[in-house]
């Protein structure tokens, strides 16, 4: 199969390596063809691989079978113009945090779009001119809707077999919930972390966590008029989950350290809005939106 995976970083980086069997074109912010990708943290000790490479800027001539997007919120405007010139019919699947991305991207030219809930954890790692390294701590699950199962059959029973990636197809309204869920987690532990410096494991002990009771109830009430019905337990599921991962740098905190922009606006910027458009107020999330865009230095590293 032909897949364009838009993007480089981590997330872009697994999937290139679990794609590797098939043509697959890296689209990146770099002048030359082709790179090396180096993998650790996957069982069976470390890979290295060749990867064909594109500018977002250069034409492909390529019919994709499918193009999966791997970057963060603030490169939507790239992936717009990219799909325009180069995806009239493709299906598109997002492999993204945050919700909103389909609104912002309807326009542009492809075929269906798919969201897909990605709870893998992977950090991009130092690189050098012609290589990307990445550490792959988890491949998590993935949550795909049932309707690309028939375009995306043979390459899951592949992965399936060689990765023992787990995927599961979930049907549109399962799929709103898993997705709104995972907003929710992140949009408390993404901004906390980031703001405390810290890593997901000391969140539920710090004075800052004080804010995820009120970020919680504020989510849960916009997600009801959106017809989700979370759980009343999301605090200390919440908290739970930090401490699961109580190794991992959230990918904010690694933003905000690498003086990147975050994706405040697709994660709790997406409940503000959502609320707005239901008639109430976030202030709880509407302060962490405003705090992160007026913020102008990064924390100290903890
Ligand atoms: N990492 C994880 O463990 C994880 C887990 C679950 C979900 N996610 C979600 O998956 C998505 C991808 O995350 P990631 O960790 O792979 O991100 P990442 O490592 O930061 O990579 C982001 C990619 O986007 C590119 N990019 C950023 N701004 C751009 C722009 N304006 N124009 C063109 N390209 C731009 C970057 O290019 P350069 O390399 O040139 O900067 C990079 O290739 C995010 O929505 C994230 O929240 C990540």
């Amino acid at each position: 199969m032909r897949i364009a995976i838009l993007g480089s970083g981590g997330v872009a980086s697994v999937l290139a390596w679990a794609l590797r069997e098939h043509e697959v074109t890296v689209i990146a912010r770099r002048p030359f063809r082709r790179f090396r990708l180096i993998g650790s943290g996957i069982a069976g000790g470390s890979v290295s691989f060749p990867v064909s490479v594109r500018d977002w800027e250069d034409p492909t001539d390529a019919a994709w079978d499918s193009v999966w997007v791997a970057v963060k919120a603030p490169a939507l405007p790239a992936v717009a113009r990219w799909l325009d010139r180069n995806a009239s019919v493709a299906p598109v699947l997002l492999w993204m945090n945050g919700m909103g991305q389909e609104h912002y991207l309807e326009t542009a030219r492809h075929g269906p779009l798919w969201p897909v809930v990605v709870t893998m954890a992977v950090s991009g790692l130092r690189h050098g001119p012609t290589t990307r390294a990445f550490h792959l701590h988890t491949l998590g699950v993935s949550y795909l809707p049932q309707a690309a199962y028939s375009a995306l059959a043979p390459l899951y029973d592949a992965l399936q077999h060689s990765l023992a990636w787990r995927w599961e197809w979930l049907d549109d309204e399962a799929l709103r919930r898993r997705r709104w869920v995972k907003l929710v987690q992140n949009s408390i532990i993404n901004p906390l972390t980031a703001l405390a410096g810290i890593p997901n494991g000391r969140l539920p002990r710090h004075p800052l966590f004080a804010f995820a009771p009120p970020l919680a109830a504020e989510a849960r009430a916009v997600a009801e008029r959106e017809g989700v019905a979370l759980s009343p337990n999301l605090v200390d599921e919440v908290a739970h989950l930090a401490q699961a991962t109580a190794g991992n740098r959230s990918s904010m905190l690694q933003d905000v350290l690498g003086g990147r922009p975050t994706e405040i606006d697709a994660i709790n910027g997406y409940i503000v809005y959502t609320g707005h458009q239901h008639g109430l107020q976030c202030p709880t999330h509407e302060a962490l939106v405003q705090l992160f865009h007026r913020w102008p230095k990064t924390p100290p590293l903890p």
